[in-house]
């Protein structure tokens, strides 16, 4: 009938219930990307990269189906607890983290991924003073192009995370002698949205590099953790699956397996391509204006989806009312954030769109609502869960109090 469903259900009798702009996930398409994981690397590691998406419901899906978790603050690993994460499957990675962030760990019992030596000697410290052993791997800077967009390559020789490449193994000999401090494994990770398989081959082979040398040390590697990084198809111009993937990791695993004297397990982070095709962001046409381009400005700005403008990043837009219409003209959708910048797509040719229409943002699970911001006096919008015909709201949409409910007022000024 030209409208849009999740699932079995409509969008605009969802709006019509909670108003836009809404954030709209589906179960089943998660659940048939976590079974896409398990089915291509039945006996890796998945943790679930928690910064793509740390809704609980959302989490709670993913953490029920056996994933465990890659945090990236204290903030992310209560909310990954609270969504059921086991602290034995949680990894804590994090480039800078505050002595109260090692302390939160330690306690919860997670696994560290340590990114410096000062955060080493930091959770060793903590570790004998709360009189727990702390299993680690250090993050390894591979040095590698990932060939993505440069704000999301987090491997090269010039980023700042990791351990660079050639002090790996003092870093692990220093690990060694510390107490309290158990190193077990290596990690990278070398950037966001690959589409390119042969940079993950790569990273991998400078984990078993890595492996031989830590086994000629006497460490037993039971994990190499080769990060996230899996792109996925924004563009409807097709991306590497799972198990592309894992054709082509699993075999240099295995065949590389046979250097070391026991195997270890393979991990891996994934965040987008467990999350980012689940969830659309649906938004109302305020006004269209013909200038210098044909305008369609929407209730969604970077507020609520901030790649467009932060890294040129391309998402699918459609009329989501108007599905069954031929494209008649080329639009431009801007948000009501008032700066040039605030574009969510540009130049797409779209059915005739008029006030009221409700514009649809595919592929928005992954980097989207988490980087929202209440920027320019915008609460920031629901978010709900379908599931076949039901749907659930799984965010309340925030109010006008939540702009000023954390504001003080001096005695001078009252
Ligand atoms: N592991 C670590 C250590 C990471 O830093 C990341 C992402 C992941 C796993 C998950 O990567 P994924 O599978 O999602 O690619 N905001 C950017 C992406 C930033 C990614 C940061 N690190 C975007 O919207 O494209």
């Amino acid at each position: 009938n030209g409208i849009l469903h999740v699932e079995d259900v409509s969008v605009v009798e969802l709006v019509e219930k909670l108003g836009t702009p809404l954030y709209i996930t589906s179960r089943s398409k998660l659940e048939a990307n976590l079974k896409a994981y398990k089915d291509a690397f039945p006996e890796a590691g998945l943790l679930y990269a928690v910064k793509a998406n740390n809704n609980i419901s959302i989490m709670r899906i993913i953490a029920r189906k056996g994933f465990g978790a890659d945090v990236f603050s204290g903030g992310e690993l209560y909310m990954a607890m609270l969504a059921g994460f086991k602290p034995e499957t949680i990894l804590f990675n994090g480039n800078s983290k505050s002595d109260d962030e090692i302390r939160m760990g330690v306690k919860t019992g997670v696994k560290f991924s340590v990114d410096s030596l000062d955060e080493l000697y930091t959770i060793s410290e903590i570790a004998l003073e709360e009189g727990k052993d702390v299993e680690m791997a250090f993050r390894i800077n591979p040095e590698i192009d990932p060939k993505t967009h440069p704000k999301i390559a987090t491997g090269l020789k010039t980023s700042k995370f990791g351990i660079p490449w050639g002090r790996v193994l003092d870093a692990y000999r220093i690990a060694l002698e510390l107490p309290n401090i158990v190193p077990i494994g290596i990690h990278c990770h070398i950037g966001s949205q690959i589409t390119e398989l042969s940079p993950f081959v790569e990273a991998l082979n400078r984990l078993f590099d890595v492996a031989v040398k830590l086994e000629e040390m006497g460490i037993e590697v039971k994990f190499l953790d080769l990060g996230g990084g899996l792109g996925i198809d924004y563009e409807g111009k097709g991306a590497p699956t799972p198990k592309d993937f894992a054709n082509i990791i699993l075999p240099v695993f295995e065949k590389r397996s046979k250097e070391l004297r026991s195997k270890p397990e393979l991990w891996l982070e994934p965040g987008r391509s467990i999350v980012g095709d689940t969830t659309i962001l649906l938004t109302r046409v305020n006004a269209v204006k013909r200038s210098y381009k044909n305008f369609v400005a929407v209730d969604a700005g970077f507020n609520l989806l901030i790649r467009p403008a932060m890294y040129g990043a391309y998402h699918r837009v459609a009329v989501a009312n108007k599905m069954d219409k031929p494209a008649e003209d080329v639009y431009t959708i801007v948000g009501p954030i008032c700066e040039s910048g605030d574009i969510l797509a540009e130049d797409r040719k779209l059915p005739k769109v008029e006030k009221g229409d409700l514009i649809v943002i595919f592929d928005t699970g992954a980097y989207g609502f988490v980087m929202s911001s209440q920027y320019n006096g915008r609460p920031r919008c629901a978010e709900v869960l379908v599931d076949g015909s039901r749907w659930y709201v799984i965010r309340e949409r925030e109010s006008y109090y939540d702009l000023i409910g954390r504001q003080m007022i001096p005695d001078f000024l009252l």
